[in-house]
C-alpha cells in the first residue's frame, strides 16, 4: 500500500514512523514533512491546507490511504474531499471535525448529549458576553469559538481581565474570524490527562492514556504552549477513571455523533480534567494530540495501518489494539523565545550520538546543505521507553543532554506529576 501523511510536525514524524513498520505499506509520502520525516519517507512540497493539491497529488500517485495529521485540512473538508473523489482518508467528516472547529457547537453538542464538561455561555456579540460575566465566578475561561492554534484561550482572574479577553477576541480580531463567537467557561481545577480513542462511526476503541504539559516553563509556569512534552501512560487514569471516562465521555460523543447525523471516524481526543466532581472535558480535538502521539505510538504493538483501515471502512468492532507494558515519555526541545516570536535556522548537533534506547522525531526542523536546522517553535520531541516512568524519563533525559542548538528550550519535569502519585 501507498500511505500520504499529511502534515509537518513532531506527530506526523510518529505517524510515518508507525505507519512503516506495517508489512502492507511499501511506499510512504509526506506533506509537506519536515527535516527528520525526510529521513522516512518522500516528502512532497504540498501545504497541509492546500486540499486540491493533495487530491490531485493523490490521485496522480494512486495513494491507497492518505492519514490526516493537522485540524485545518480536516475542518476544511478534507476527507469528504478525498472520499467523494473514491479514496480513503484517516479522520473525521467536515460535520464531525466541527467538535474541534468550533468551541461553541462542542459545548452545545455535549450539553444536548450531557457529557460531563464545564458550565459555560456562548456569545455572537461582545455587550451580551460582557453582561454575562456579572453573573459569573472568577476565575473563569475565555475562548475563541475557532481554531487558533491552541492560542485562543485565555484565563481570566477578574472581570477586568474577561472584559480585556473578550475585546482582544471579538473586537480586535486577534485570532480573525475564529474569534466571531466566544465561549465563557467555569474554571475547572484538577491534573489533566489526553484520553485519544479511535473510532469507525460507531464503535470505538480507547487507546493508552497520556499528559501533556502545556506551559512553557517548569512546574506548569509561564504561557501556553502547543505542548512542551508528554508521558503514556497517565498514572491519574487509574482503570476504574478510564471506565468512567469511556462510558461518561467518549461512548455518548461517538454515539451522539452518529444519532445527530455526523459520525464520527478517525480520531477523537478528549482532554479531561480530572476534577473533585469526577472526570469533566475541557476540549474535543479531531486528530492525534502533539506532542501525545510521540508518546503513544512506541507503546502500541498493533500495525497502525490495520486499525486505520478499519476506522474508514467502519470494522473497528471486535478489534483489539496490543500495548507494550513499558513508560513511554517525550521531552520536546523549543527554539528560544518560543511560545513568542522565536529563533530559526539554528544547526542543531548531537543528533547522531543518541543513545540507542532513545528517538528523535523531528517537529521543526529542515535539512541544509547536509545539516539539520530548526525551522518551527518545537524543533524535536526526544522520545524514550523504559521499564517504569523513572527509567523512561532519565532515558530521554539522557538524550537531551546529547543534543543542542543555540537557544534551546526544554522543560526539566516532563513526567515529574506521575512520578509523584
Ligand atoms: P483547550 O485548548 O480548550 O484545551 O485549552 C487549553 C488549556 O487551557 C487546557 O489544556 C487547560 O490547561 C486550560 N483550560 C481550558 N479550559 C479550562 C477550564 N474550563 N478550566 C481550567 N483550565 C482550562
Ligand atoms: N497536545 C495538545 C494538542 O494536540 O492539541
Amino acid at each position: 500500500m501507498k500511505i500520504l501523511v499529511v502534515g509537518s510536525g513532531g506527530r506526523e514524524h510518529a505517524l510515518v514512523w508507525k505507519i512503516r513498520q506495517s508489512p502492507r505499506v511499501t511506499k510512504v509520502f509526506c506533506a509537506p514533512g519536515n527535516g527528520g520525516i525526510a529521513a522516512l519517507a518522500d516528502c512532497v512540497n504540498i501545504k497541509a491546507d492546500d486540499i486540491a493539491s493533495l487530491l490531485k497529488f493523490a490521485q496522480d500517485n494512486k495513494i491507497d490511504l492518505t492519514v490526516v495529521g493537522p485540524e485545518v485540512p480536516l475542518v476544511l473538508g478534507i476527507v469528504d474531499v478525498f472520499e467523494k473523489a473514491g479514496l480513503k482518508a484517516f479522520g473525521p467528516s467536515k460535520a464531525a471535525a466541527r467538535l474541534e472547529g468550533s468551541k461553541a457547537f462542542a459545548k452545545e453538542f455535549m450539553a444536548r448529549h450531557h457529557i460531563p464538561t464545564a458550565s459555560y455561555g456562548s456569545f455572537d456579540a461582545i455587550a451580551p458576553a460582557i453582561a454575562f460575566l456579572d453573573k459569573c465566578r472568577f476565575p473563569l475561561v475565555v475562548k475563541a469559538d475557532g481554531l487558533a492554534a491552541g492560542k485562543g484561550v485565555i484565563i481570566c482572574q477578574d472581570k477586568a481581565g474577561a472584559v480585556a479577553a473578550l475585546k482582544s477576541i471579538m473586537s480586535d480580531r486577534v485570532f480573525k474570524d475564529a474569534g466571531k463567537r466566544v465561549v465563557i467557561e467555569e474554571f475547572l481545577y484538577g491534573e489533566e490527562a489526553s484520553i485519544l480513542a479511535v473510532a469507525d462511526g460507531k464503535d470505538f476503541i480507547i487507546l493508552e492514556s497520556s499528559q501533556d504539559h502545556k506551559r512553557i516553563f517548569d512546574n506548569d509556569q509561564g504561557p501556553n504552549t502547543g505542548g512542551m512534552g508528554a508521558y503514556s501512560p497517565a498514572p491519574v487514569v487509574t482503570p476504574a477513571l478510564m471506565a468512567e471516562i469511556s462510558e461518561t465521555v467518549i461512548r455518548p460523543s461517538i454515539e451522539g455523533m452518529h444519532k445527530d447525523g455526523a459520525p464520527f471516524k478517525g480520531i477523537l481526543y478528549a482532554g479531561i480534567m480530572v476534577t473533585a466532581q469526577g472526570p469533566k472535558v475541557l476540549e474535543f480535538n479531531t486528530r492525534f494530540g502533539d506532542p501525545e502521539t510521540q508518546a503513544v505510538l512506541p507503546r502500541l504493538k498493533s500495525d497502525i495501518v490495520t486499525m486505520m483501515l478499519a476506522s474508514v471502512a467502519g470494522g473497528l468492532s471486535g478489534m483489539e489494539l496490543e500495548w507494550d507494558s513499558r513508560a513511554c515519555v517525550c521531552v520536546v526541545m523549543a527554539a528560544g523565545g518560543y511560545p513568542g516570536d522565536y529563533s530559526s535556522g539554528k544547526e542543531i548537533r548531537g543528533l547522531g550520538d543518541v543513545p540507542g534506547d532513545a528517538g528523535v522525531f523531528h517537529a521543526g526542523t529542515k535539512k541544509e546543505g547536509g545539516k539539520v536546522v530548526s525551522s518551527g517553535g518545537r524543533v524535536l520531541g526526544v522520545t524514550a521507553l523504559g521499564p517504569g516512568i523513572t527509567r523512561a524519563i532519565e532515558y530521554a533525559y539522557k538524550a537531551v543532554s546529547v543534543i543542542s542548538f543555540d537557544g534551546m528550550q526544554y522543560r526539566k519535569d516532563i513526567g515529574q506529576k506521575a512520578l509523584q502519585r
